[in-house]
C-alpha cells in the first residue's frame, strides 16, 4: 500500500477511467463483446457461427467484428433446421445472400425504435436478386400492440404464411444489437414468382398478354397493386378491349418508387401518365380508387406489392394534387433517419474519455513526481523524467 504511492495513483486514476467507460459502454450498449463474438459464444446461435466463418462471408463477419453499427436478426440453430437450406454449400452465394439479408448496416435498431413499423436496408444487394432504386432489400419490421415484433410479415414472397418472429430482442453489443429470430428470412422473388406462388394468375396471363409482365417484373423500383383472380373474373373487366386492358394494367403500377406506407390522403401518379391513384387509410384498412387492400406489402426484388379486391378504375379527374414519383415514398418514413450518429456520438465519447483520462494520468504522475521532489530532495534540480520509479521507496 504504502509503497510505490504514484503507481498506485496512476493505477487508480487509470481503474477509474476504465471502470467509467466501461460503466459508460455497460449503461448504454448491455454486453462488452461484439456481435461477431457473441454469436460465437452463444450456444444456440452455432450454426449460425459456423455459417459466417465460410470464406464467402467473411467481410461480414469482419463487419460484425468492428466498432461499425450493425443490426443483426440471428436465426438459431433450429431456424436453420427447419428451414431446410442445405447450408453443406455455404461458400455458394445463395446463403451468403440470405445471411447478408439479416443485417442491417450502420444502425442499432431496438425494439423501442418500431412505433409500431420500420422499413430498412439490409446488406443483401447481389444484383441477380435485387432490383431497388436505393440501397439493398429491405426488412419490413412490426411490432404488436402487445410488443412482439415481426419480420416481413409473413406474405414476403408467397411460401409462407408464418411471419418471422423475434424470441429474444435487444442484446445489445458494443457494435451494434442482436435480435434472435424463430425462422430464417427468406429473401423476396421476383413479381412473377410472388404471383404465381400466391395464385394470381389471372393477373399474369392477362399482364402476359398485354406484354406488361416482363416490364413489370425486372423494372428498378416498383409500387404494384394485383387484382385477385375474382375481381379479373367480373363481367366488366371482363369484356375490356384489350388496348383499354394495357391502360388498365398500367393504372395498377407505380415505377421507379416503392411505397411501404401508405397514408390517408395520399395521390400518386401511375405508370399510365396522367392517371393517379387515390390512397384512403380508415380502421388500418387501406384502400386504393375503387379497391381495397388485401394483402399489403408484400416485397418483391424489385419492390413492393399489394393485392387488392378490385380491378382499378380511373378516377374522373377530380379533386387530390398528383404527387411525383420523386418526392412522395415509403423512405421519407423509418427510411435513413437517425443512422449512426448516436453510436459515434457514444464511441467518440468514450475515446475522449479515455484519451482525456491518460493525458490527466500523465500530468498528475508528473506533478506528483515533482511533489515528491520538492519534498524528498533538498537540493532539486532534477527533472522529472529522471526519478527512477525503482528507486523510490
Ligand atoms: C440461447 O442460449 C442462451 C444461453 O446460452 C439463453 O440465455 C437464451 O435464452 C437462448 N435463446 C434462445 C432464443 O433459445
Ligand atoms: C453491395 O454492397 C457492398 C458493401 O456492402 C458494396 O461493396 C458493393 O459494391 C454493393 N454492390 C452493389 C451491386 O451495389
Ligand atoms: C422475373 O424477373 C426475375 C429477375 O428478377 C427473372 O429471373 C425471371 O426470369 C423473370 N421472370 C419473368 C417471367 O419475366
Amino acid at each position: 500500500m504504502y509503497f510505490f504511492p504514484w503507481v498506485q495513483f496512476i493505477q487508480k486514476f487509470l481503474l477509474l477511467v476504465i471502470i467509467f467507460s466501461n460503466n459508460y459502454i455497460s449503461n448504454a450498449l448491455g454486453q462488452t463483446v461484439t456481435i461477431a463474438r457473441y454469436i460465437q459464444t452463444t450456444d444456440n446461435l452455432s450454426t449460425l457461427s459456423q455459417i459466417l466463418s465460410y470464406p464467402g462471408l467473411a467481410d461480414l463477419f469482419t463487419l460484425l467484428n468492428s466498432t461499425v453499427a450493425v443490426t443483426l436478426f440471428a436465426p438459431t440453430n433450429e431456424a436453420f433446421l427447419s428451414s431446410g437450406i442445405d447450408l453443406t454449400n455455404a461458400n455458394g452465394a445463395f446463403v451468403s445472400n440470405l445471411i447478408r439479408y439479416h443485417a442491417v448496416p450502420d444502425r442499432e435498431i431496438l425494439s423501442k425504435d418500431l412505433m409500431p413499423s420500420l422499413v430498412v436496408n439490409t446488406l443483401l444487394n447481389d444484383s441477380s436478386l435485387v432490383h431497388l432504386p436505393n440501397g439493398g432489400q429491405v426488412l419490413y419490421l412490426m411490432k404488436s400492440i402487445q410488443g412482439d415484433i415481426t419480420i416481413n410479415n409473413g406474405n414476403s414472397n408467397g411460401n409462407s404464411n408464418l411471419p418471422v418472429k423475434i424470441i429474444q430482442m435487444d442484446i445489445v453489443c458494443t457494435n451494434g444489437v442482436i435480435h434472435i429470430i424463430d425462422s430464417v428470412i427468406l429473401p423476396p422473388l421476383s413479381l412473377f414468382d410472388t404471383a404465381n406462388n400466391l395464385g394470381l394468375t389471372q393477373f399474369i396471363n392477362i399482364s402476359t398478354n398485354a406484354n406488361l409482365l416482363s416490364n413489370f417484373n425486372t423494372t428498378i423500383g416498383m409500387t404494384i397493386f394485383v387484382p385477385t383472380n375474382d375481381a379479373f373474373n367480373r363481367p366488366n373487366i371482363l369484356s375490356i378491349g384489350s388496348t383499354e386492358k394495357i391502360s388498365l394494367l398500367k393504372l395498377h403500377a407505380i415505377i421507379g418508387t416503392v411505397i411501404y406506407e401508405i397514408k390517408d390522403g395520399m395521390d400518386i401518379e401511375s405508370s399510365d401518365t396522367g392517371k393517379k391513384l387515390h390512397f384512403t387509410v380508415k380502421n388500418d384498412t387501406i384502400y386504393v380508387n375503387n379497391g381495397k387492400v388485401e394483402k399489403s406489402d408484400i416485397l418483391l426484388q424489385n419492390g413492393v406489392m399489394y393485392v387488392i379486391d378490385d380491378v382499378l378504375l380511373p378516377l374522373d379527374g377530380s379533386g387530390g394534387n398528383v404527387v411525383s414519383n420523386n418526392s412522395t415514398n415509403g423512405f421519407d418514413n423509418g427510411y435513413n433517419v437517425q443512422g449512426t450518429s448516436d453510436k459515434k456520438l457514444i464511441v467518440g465519447t468514450v475515446l475522449g474519455g479515455i484519451c482525456g483520462g491518460i493525458v490527466i494520468s500523465l500530468f498528475s504522475c508528473m506533478l506528483y513526481k515533482w511533489y515528491r521532489a520538492q519534498k524528498n530532495s533538498k537540493s532539486v534540480t532534477t527533472s522529472p523524467t529522471s526519478i527512477n520509479i525503482n528507486n523510490k521507496r
